[in-house]
């Protein structure tokens, strides 16, 4: 019944009750030599969830998506990996968008919004033969039932849309599965100009101002374009310049 209806992604699906972290389940199954293409670790209560800049990832029990996603993204060399962060966002915001409309961003490189407020996060990790990626663990956190959060710049599933009814998760997993997977067929057969396009229409704050601070400094600025690498490219006065995810933040209220 909640076997999504796709080629690979979720045909094997890892539930377990309670894990440290979906990402490092994952790496443990490709390590052994025992990961599929497309196959999902998934956990009720990941109590050691790890986030991007070594941030970590909260998540109430049973409330929320945690998962992770093994694919073998061999058709993709290293210098092209944000190219999988591009479909994996697109993915997931198509499916949340069917809940939240139009109000669905992605916040560079690969957070998702809602308007101002943070619903979920992405952590890709790659493990690279050569020049290529040999694996890549794709771990993500969707906030949907939960109701409190640790900061006003946090929301939920259940708090963006009307209805007061918990979400039912192993129901809406299916759909979840089914989007990310037309995304990445998409990246596989090289449909990168639609993909691109589609990243920077939900792309947060595109081509308005914004504050951002590098290097401890505060400027203001203008996001232009994202570059192939993945690079942020910002309009600072008459000065491009372009900035690595951990060269730049955006300072936003609140946050
Ligand atoms: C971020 O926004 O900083 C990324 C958060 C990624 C969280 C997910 S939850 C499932 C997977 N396992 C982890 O330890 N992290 C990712």
């Amino acid at each position: 019944k909640f076997r999504p209806k796709t080629l690979f992604i979720g045909q094997k699906i890892n539930y377990l009750p309670t894990c440290q972290s979906t990402n490092d389940v994952a790496a443990d199954l490709i390590a052994s030599e025992t990961a599929l293409d497309g196959a999902v670790v998934i956990t009720g209560n990941q109590t050691a969830g790890r986030g991007q800049r070594g941030n970590q990832w909260e998540a109430q029990p049973n409330q929320n998506l945690t998962f992770s996603v093994i694919l073998q993204p061999t058709f993709l060399q290293a210098s092209e990996q944000f190219w999988l962060n591009i479909a994996i966002s697109l993915g997931i915001s198509d499916w949340l968008a069917t809940y939240v409309g139009d109000r669905l961003k992605i916040k560079w490189p690969n957070d998702l919004y809602v308007l101002q407020r943070k619903i979920g996060g992405i952590l890709i990790e790659n493990t690279l033969y050569g020049y290529t990626i040999a694996w890549s663990v794709v771990g993500i956190g969707l906030n949907i039932n939960q109701t409190r959060f640790q900061t006003p710049t946090a929301t939920s599933l259940s708090n963006e849309t009307p209805n007061d009814l918990d979400f039912v998760l192993p129901e809406l997993f299916p759909s979840l599965l089914e989007s990310l997977e037309r995304r990445y067929l998409a990246l596989r057969a090289g449909q990168r100009d639609v993909l691109k396009t589609n990243y920077l229409q939900r792309l947060f704050r595109y081509q308005e101002e914004s504050e951002f601070r590098a290097d401890g400094k505060h400027f203001r600025g203008i996001i232009v374009g994202v570059e192939e690498t993945g690079r942020l490219a910002i309009q600072v006065g008459d000065k491009l310049r372009s900035f690595a995810f951990k060269e730049v933040e955006f300072v936003i209220d609140g946050d």
